[in-house]
């Protein structure tokens, strides 16, 4: 039997089908969708285009596998944050997906700064978040709001919809709006009124593991159970089995993302995020600490498209033919600075040129530039688990083990965000007796990037990364 998940990310759509019980990939399809950027800083998506995209790789996956394979249940992970107001009558989008890494509300995220809803939702009030988002909308356009047929969803909310007709979400996503207080996970009235959003737009929350989320409705997945819904960085640490107390898992995706289970209290830490890590059914919720850093692959993105520097792997060759970066260091805030920085204004910068330069070093520099982000937060570890798509890049890996002074561990499978969604339905469903026996079916270790960097040659590589980053903030405004 099968276990499915549809993982909705920034950049790119995949439907993932697993063998439930080897854990292994047994088809995948992924298709990239547009990123619009109206004005500097300002990404959205079109969520009909995701739509369409979904359709594309459920219907592409399926083609894939033998006649009469049994589906016995899905999970849906999505990128967190970003905000959509669509039509509960028809499902259709009533405007643009604002992206999560979007800049246009950081005027409205100053203005409503406050540490009262720090306190209730573990969340520094930042444009990254959607209630902001949803303010924007609606300050641009009252109807959003004033619409009695008009629901906010993130994309998972949205994507459930259309798969099942089910108006909710999940405690990981719900979380993330600034509109849900962390302790009860419940919308809260004072969080409501301080956004002025009306309740009737908000969807019921649900637990991510073995919620009530209908089964899909109609096309190739007709009839299958939707058992799972997690944002994805919750997904990625169920994927790669994080359920202790103390682990650690950094997920490099289109933003890096680093999540420490806390166990099942809420703990607070200046800099990073509190949020649900996930929650069963018929179980107290787990949480964890987070270190959001905004650029990671984007960066490489952005060599590849703006600079035209070649695909992803002719830039992690070329990255690999130089020693060092020559001195160059890259802060890649193009969306500002997340944590522990939480500066909207930065902007990103190149320092250290010279005439000797290279596209080489470059390319170093931004593969660099990610370990060095992951090490500014405040985190002690013993062991970081690494997953997603530039987890793939060694020398990169190797940065990071360098720079944490930790082992770094590489999972076999790579798609841990889709196999968290996945294997959570699969535990909803009951094809694992518990936690470890889904750790023991589904997570392989790859390989494991030991430190080598002298202290002397680590503190001198941070101050300069310390530098340039002082240099990227405060520049807007
Ligand atoms: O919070 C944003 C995050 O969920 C996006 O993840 O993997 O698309 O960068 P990713």
């Amino acid at each position: 039997m099968l276990v499915g998940a549809l993982d909705q990310g920034t950049s790119s759509t995949r439907f993932i089908l697993f063998d439930e019980s080897s854990g292994d990939i047994v088809a995948k399809v992924q298709k990239e969708h547009t990123q619009y950027h109206p004005e500097p800083g300002w990404v959205e998506h079109d969520a009909e285009e995701i739509w369409g995209a979904c359709e594309h790789c459920i219907s592409g996956a399926l083609a894939m596998v033998p006649d009469g394979a049994k589906i016995r249940a899905i999970g849906i992970t999505n990128q967190r944050e970003t905000t959509l107001v669509f039509d509960k009558r028809t499902g259709q989008a009533a405007c643009r997906a604002v992206s999560w890494n979007c800049t246009r509300t950081v005027g409205i995220a100053a203005a409503y700064r406050s540490e009262r809803s720090k306190r209730l939702t573990g969340l520094p009030v930042a444009s990254y978040f959607s209630a902001t988002k949803l303010r924007w909308l609606f300050d641009k356009s009252p109807e959003l709001r004033e619409d009695e047929n008009l629901v906010f969803g993130t994309m998972d909310t949205f994507l459930l919809f259309r798969l099942t007709g089910v108006f909710a979400t999940d405690a990981t996503n719900a979380s993330r709006t600034l509109l849900c207080n962390v302790r009860t996970l419940e919308w809260d009235d004072e969080l409501l009124k301080y956004w002025d959003v009306p309740r009737r737009m908000l969807a019921r929350i649900e637990p991510s593991i073995g919620g009530d989320f209908g089964t899909v409705t109609s096309g190739p997945l007709a009839g299958v159970p939707v058992l799972c819904v997690l944002g994805d960085q919750s997904a990625a640490s169920v994927g790669q089995c994080c359920f202790e107390k103390g682990s650690v898992k950094a997920t490099f995706g289109t933003g890096a993302f680093v999540m420490l289970n806390t166990g099942p209290n809420p703990e607070f830490s200046g800099g990073l995020l509190t949020t649900p890590l996930f929650w069963r059914k018929g179980e107290a919720p787990v949480y964890a600490l987070e270190g959001a850093i905004a650029v990671a692959g984007t960066a490489i993105q952005w060599l590849r498209d703006n600079l035209e520097l070649g695909s992803t792997a002719e830039i992690a060759a070329m990255a690999e033919t130089v020693p060092d970066s020559a001195g160059v260091v890259f802060v890649p805030s193009f969306n500002g600075l997340f944590a522990p920085h939480w500066d909207s204004t930065a902007r990103g910068a190149i320092f250290g040129l010279t005439s000797y330069a290279t596209k080489a070093h470059l390319a170093l520099a931004t593969l660099e530039a990610v370990a060095f982000q992951l090490d500014e937060l405040p985190f002690r570890v013993k062991l970081l688990k690494v997953d997603g798509g530039m987890s793939q890049n060694d020398q990169m890996l190797q940065f990071c083990a360098d720079l944490l002074g930790v082992p770094t561990l590489r999972p076999a499978n790579l798609e841990t965000t889709a196999a968290g969604a996945a294997f959570g339905a699969g535990l909803a469903a009951g094809v694992f007796e518990d936690l470890d026996d889904l750790q023991a079916k589904t997570w392989r270790p790859d390989r494991t990037f030991e430190p080598r960097l002298d202290d002397e040659t680590r503190r001198r590589s941070r101050a300069k990364w310390a530098k340039a980053v002082a240099r990227a903030k405060y520049w807007e405004g």
